[in-house]
């Protein structure tokens, strides 16, 4: 019988105390919070934190005369974000493989922003050739002598379900997604751990939060790369090196049609601009993606979500709700990831 009377005292004494009028405040106080924290989720396009920092935190023109890295920047988030620093006056070395549209966005660079053509350096590099990544370093810091920021952006898509993607198309979306990123960085390091300063900015996904049918290996990577930015920020900032993780949903890029199929080098599928640009209430924009990531990056916030409801409760559920988002991604989320991708292919 003894064993019962602590807990027998404990419920006792809980409901007295629940029963005191200064718990119904409390309570009332933290449901208008739960409420008035669910409407600002529905009415954002990104995060809660992310759309107070946009608010009230550092503004995007802290990147003046910053020397910003960015590869991918032939298309897509990169080319938005090099267009959105060339106006902040930012330094910039755009990096892909394809240098005939990097000189493009560099034209277009200097058109909208305020640079001079030497401050705009082009490097042509492939995210799979690990053994170049350290000339192209070079050539950077002879040009500039110095690099502040560095986005790993270029990245690319999976259509293709596991039992149909080929092992060599596995490795060759790790390697683009997450080895290269990780052997650039560990070129740059040196350099920033000697100036004591810099940013490592990855534009990660939320495939990097929640997984998804039919892109298995592409989400392997983007958490991959959350997981080895996470580990390793906590070593860079004694050098007063920073990390940021940017987790956007669907953007209205050229993703799709350059994302990588069961087999490499099949046909690419068909773009779906025009479905995209009818839904940007759904996707966001590359523009947008690009002003909220200068905001984090302002900011030097750790990791940000952007994207709009439906896609943003999906990654809020899977944070706090991880079972109960589970179950539904086991239950429908197969069906809808085909009924949404034979929309973008139509
Ligand atoms: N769009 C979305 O819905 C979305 C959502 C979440 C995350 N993201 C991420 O955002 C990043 C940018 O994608 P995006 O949407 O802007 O797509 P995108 O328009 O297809 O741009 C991809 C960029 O990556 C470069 N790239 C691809 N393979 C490369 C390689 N082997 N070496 C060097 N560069 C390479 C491409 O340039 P070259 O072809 O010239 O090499 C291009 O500049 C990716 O990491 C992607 O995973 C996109």
């Amino acid at each position: 019988m003894e064993r019962y009377t602590i807990p027998v005292i404990g419920i006792i004494g809980l409901l007295v105390v629940c029963t005191h009028p200064l718990w119904h405040y409390i309570a009332v106080i933290f449901s208008l919070g739960v409420i008035v924290y669910t409407c600002l989720i529905f009415a954002s396009d990104g995060d809660v934190l992310l759309m107070m920092y946009e608010k009230f935190g550092k503004k995007a023109d802290v990147f003046k005369d910053r020397v910003v890295w960015i590869t991918g920047a032939s298309s897509g988030i990169g080319e938005c974000l090099s267009v959105a620093l060339a106006k902040q006056g930012a330094k910039l070395i755009l990096s892909s493989r394809r240098e005939k549209e990097l000189e493009r966005v560099k034209v277009r660079c200097l058109e909208e922003g305020s640079l001079k053509s030497a401050d705009v350096l082009v490097v042509v590099m492939d995210a799979n050739k690990f053994d170049t990544h350290n000339s192209c370093v070079n050539q950077a810091l002879q040009h500039f002598s110095k690099i502040d920021i560095l986005i790993n952006n270029s990245g690319v898509s999976q259509r293709s379900e596991v039992q149909n993607a080929t092992l060599e198309t596995d490795q060759f979306i790790l390697n683009t997604n997450l080895i290269g990123c990780i052997s650039l960085t560990k070129c740059i390091l040196p350099h920033m751990m000697e100036q004591k300063t810099g940013h490592i900015i990855n534009i990660s996904s939320v495939a990097g939060k929640v997984g998804n049918p039919c892109s298995a290996t592409y989400s392997a990577s983007k958490f991959g790369m959350n997981g080895y930015f996470d580990s390793f920020r906590g070593e860079v900032y004694p050098y007063n090196i920073f990390v940021t993780n940017v987790c956007p949903g669907p953007v209205s890029t050229k993703i799709v049609e350059n994302a990588v199929q069961d087999v490499l080098g099949k046909e690419p599928i068909k773009n779906y601009d025009g479905y995209a640009e009818r839904s940007l209430t759904l996707i966001q924009s590359g523009e947008r993606c690009a002003e909220l990531t200068l905001v984090a990056a302002a900011n030097r916030l750790c990791e940000i979500w952007i994207a709009r409801p439906p896609f943003l409760i999906l990654i809020y559920m899977a944070q706090y709700m991880p079972t109960c988002h589970r179950f539904l991604t086991q239950k429908l989320g197969y069906r809808k990831v085909l009924a949404f991708r034979k929309i973008q292919q139509a």
